[in-house]
């Protein structure tokens, strides 16, 4: 397969080219540490896997170890790993975040009840941590630890902050806590399975947080612009959760009184009943919020991409790179 000219970025079928054959691998993986004694686990982890994801943080594991080395079973294993903790968060913030749906489906707390599901989250982490302990490697459960509390603690402050404005700095600790930290975990698991230094390590972890940043930042853009159809998951709902995203937050700097009452009306009604969703998009429209948090989010990943500059050229450098336009451009 041909990877294009100097320069030259990757569509996402060629990204996922590169790392196909492995990724079936990590899926198998996934699979096979998802049996349990205890049924209930056993089906809600079926449904979990089958219900779709972009498996983007295995992808980043993969070409993140093969930039710097030869895929390898430590390789794969950490990709499921990711994987695994990232499903855990999410089963755990639909819970918080009383989600009805996820990937387009009925949200697994919707399926089978809080209690099930906060306990199928817990069986999760665990699962995916007795994974990384076979490895007997500290510096991957080093990562892996931290990591974990970095989202917990995320998860936290944002609960802390449900119904409140938000400011710019507290936004940004949230989603560097919520996301960054999971994507950087991502870049640095593959470098230590490929045994690399530390400094090319914290490198590679720098551009997959700068990733990281700008897809959280996406996503909280997406809540407003996509549709539920192409998103599988609602739109309008972090606000109706009583989340202040970033495009509010800036349209809010120079909205006039009357938007921020109506801004003010649904955080404090949790529905659309007395503002509809459109007058929402209508002030974040006319404020630029929608705008200028794009603006931030192609910053992030033109970071992202000068420190992926810095490494030597190869089709997953070329992968890295172009995953940053994914990222930017995706829809859902
Ligand atoms: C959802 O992540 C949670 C966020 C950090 C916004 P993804 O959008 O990667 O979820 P899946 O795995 O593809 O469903
Ligand atoms: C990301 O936050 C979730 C985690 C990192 C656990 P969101 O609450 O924005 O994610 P979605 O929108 O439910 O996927
Ligand atoms: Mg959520
Ligand atoms: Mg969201």
């Amino acid at each position: 397969m041909a990877f294009g000219k100097i320069g030259e970025t990757l569509s996402a079928l060629e990204i996922f080219d590169l790392v196909r054959a492995d990724l079936s691998k990590v899926e198998r993986e996934i699979g096979l540490e998802s049996i349990s004694a205890v049924e209930a686990v056993n089906y809600i982890n079926q449904y979990l896997q089958s219900g779709g994801g972009k498996r983007l943080r295995p992808i980043l594991v993969l070409l993140s170890g093969r930039l710097l080395g030869e895929t390898s079973e430590t390789l794969i294993r950490m990709a499921a790993v990711v994987e695994m903790i990232h499903t855990a968060t999410l089963v755990h913030d639909d819970v918080i975040d009383l989600a009805k749906t996820r990937r387009g489906r009925p949200a697994i707390n919707v399926v089978w009840g809080n209690h099930t599901s906060v306990l199928a989250g817990d069986w999760l982490y665990m699962q995916a941590f007795q994974i990384a302990l076979r490895e007997r490697q500290f510096p991957l459960l080093d990562v892996l630890i931290n990591l974990t509390q970095m989202m917990v603690e995320g998860e936290l402050m944002q609960l802390e902050s449900i119904g409140k404005m938000v400011a710019e700095d507290q936004y940004m600790e949230l989603i560097d806590r919520k996301t960054a930290s999971l994507f950087s975990a991502c870049a640095r698991l593959g470098a230590l399975s490929s045994g690399a230094d530390e400094a090319t390590e914290r490198r590679l972890g720098e551009y997959a947080w700068n990733l990281g940043i700008a897809f959280q930042l996406v996503d909280d853009i997406l809540d407003f612009t996509s549709r539920e159809k192409i998103l599988g998951k609602p739109v309008g709902n972090d606000l109706r959760e009583g989340k202040v995203t970033l495009p509010l937050i800036y349209a809010l700097e120079t909205a006039d009184a009357q938007e921020r009452k109506l801004v003010e009306t649904v955080l404090a009604d949790g529905n659309y009943d007395q503002v509809p969703f459109g007058k929402i998009l209508q002030i974040l429209t006319r404020n630029k919020g929608i705008e200028r948090a794009q603006q931030l989010a192609h910053s992030y990943t033109e970071k992202a991409r000068k420190i992926m500059m810095e490494f030597p050229e190869s089709p997953c450098q070329k992968g890295l790179m172009s995953v940053t336009d994914l990222v930017t451009a995706r829809d859902r």
